[in-house]
């Protein structure tokens, strides 16, 4: 350089100096390890306030002879910081893009949804269903102990203590024997409490638990579930239980199901009788059609649903109703059964073991 360089600037643009400041940049901008952190080593050593670009400001101001050379030395050494800032712009990109992949990776092989939502159990579920078919008709619900009175669950119901039916009923007694309680062995004792609380007209279902002294297997449980019926009013007869007992059986097996009834004997009702179900499976046609076998009815055309009747008069003076003014009806029917029939569950023991996918196969089912 000539003598003419003691003008100011001229310091920034001796070689030394300008090698120092790219130096400073790339040292910069190597260390730059984020878009954010390059970005500020761009402005720093690149921007229009970097030193770099404060002394091509300064070319001016030196002798004409000695400009060329420093324009070159200053504009090679700014495309250098350039070329290290676009090098390691890639870099910088290409290593944030590595991070998030691993920082977002799914692990495939992590277990799936370890906690599954439940579901309604199909007995409740179809508890509720047989509630809202009655409820429709201007019916209530009325509920009672499972823990009875012996008196409500046998005396009351024309089950005196020499009654055959006592002893037939594998009831389960709970001690001391002197308190005289059962674990209820039917929900027919929740008639008994309606007709001693209530005024007629009484119309009322009662769904809820049984107990007996039973097998547990594929068909019986020593815990189940009854739906009791009672009408009690002026002029009830037999044809209202008829009636009631269709419109039950249709909304619980499709429109057009037919019943019959059957003979039978039970001490609370007098006439009684056992309700049966048309096979809704074969309708019948499997009768005395040995090329057709139905599994469901085991083609005898009906299958048995339940006991109902007239209530008897000893009931209704038993609980304090006038037997020459009022008249009713009764029925009792299984609810595990009727699901059973309904939904095609073949074991008894899904009811109560208590898993999860049985309830959520029959979810929506017996609602
Ligand atoms: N309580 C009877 C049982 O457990 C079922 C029953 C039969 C209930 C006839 C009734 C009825 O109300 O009228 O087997």
């Amino acid at each position: 350089m000539s003598a003419e360089n003691s003008q100011p600037g001229a310091d920034a643009l001796r070689p030394e100096a300008i090698e120092q400041l790219v130096t400073d940049a790339l040292a910069a901008i190597a260390a730059a390890d984020s878009t954010a952190a390059l970005k500020d080593a761009r402005l720093a050593h690149a921007g229009d306030r970097s030193p770099l670009a404060l002394a091509n400001r300064t070319i001016g101001s030196l002798a004409p002879a000695d400009r060329k050379q420093a324009g070159q030395l200053l504009g090679a050494a700014r495309g250098r910081v350039q070329q290290a800032l676009a090098a390691r712009a890639e870099q910088v990109e290409a290593e944030e893009l590595t991070r998030t992949l691993a920082q977002e990776a799914v692990d495939v092989t992590l277990p799936v949804d370890l906690h599954p939502t439940g579901a309604i159990h199909p007995i409740t579920g179809l508890i509720d269903l047989i509630s809202d078919v009655f409820v429709g008709m201007g019916w209530e619900v009325a509920e009672g102990p499972e823990l009875e009175a012996e008196w409500l669950n046998f005396d009351a119901l024309n089950i005196g203590p020499d009654h055959p039916a006592r002893g037939e009923s594998d009831t389960l007694f709970v001690e001391p024997l002197s308190n005289h309680l059962v674990m209820r062995t039917h929900t027919s004792p929740v008639q008994a409490r309606a007709m001693l609380t209530r005024e007629p007209p009484i119309y009322i279902v009662c769904p809820g638990k049984v107990y007996r002294a039973d097998e547990f297997d594929a068909t019986h449980l020593p815990v189940f579930h009854q739906v009791e019926g009672l009408a009690i009013d002026k002029g009830i007869s037999l044809a209202h239980l008829r009636g009631t007992l269709d419109h039950f059986a249709q909304a619980m097996f499709g429109a057009g199901l037919r019943t019959r009834m059957r003979p039978h004997y039970f001490p609370f009702t007098e006439p009684s009788a056992e309700v049966d179900l048309e096979c809704f499976v074969c309708r019948g046609e499997s009768v005395g059609n040995p090329d057709q076998p139905c599994r469901t009815c085991k083609s005898e055309g009906w299958i048995e649903w339940g006991g109902c009747g007239v209530v008897n008069p000893r009931v209704l003076r038993a609980c304090g109703i006038d037997p020459d003014v009022y008249s009713g009806f009764a029925f009792g029917m299984g609810i595990d059964r009727t699901l059973m029939f309904r939904n095609n569950a073949a074991d008894l023991r899904d009811l109560v073991e208590g898993d999860a996918r049985f309830s959520r196969m029959l979810k929506g089912v017996a609602r």
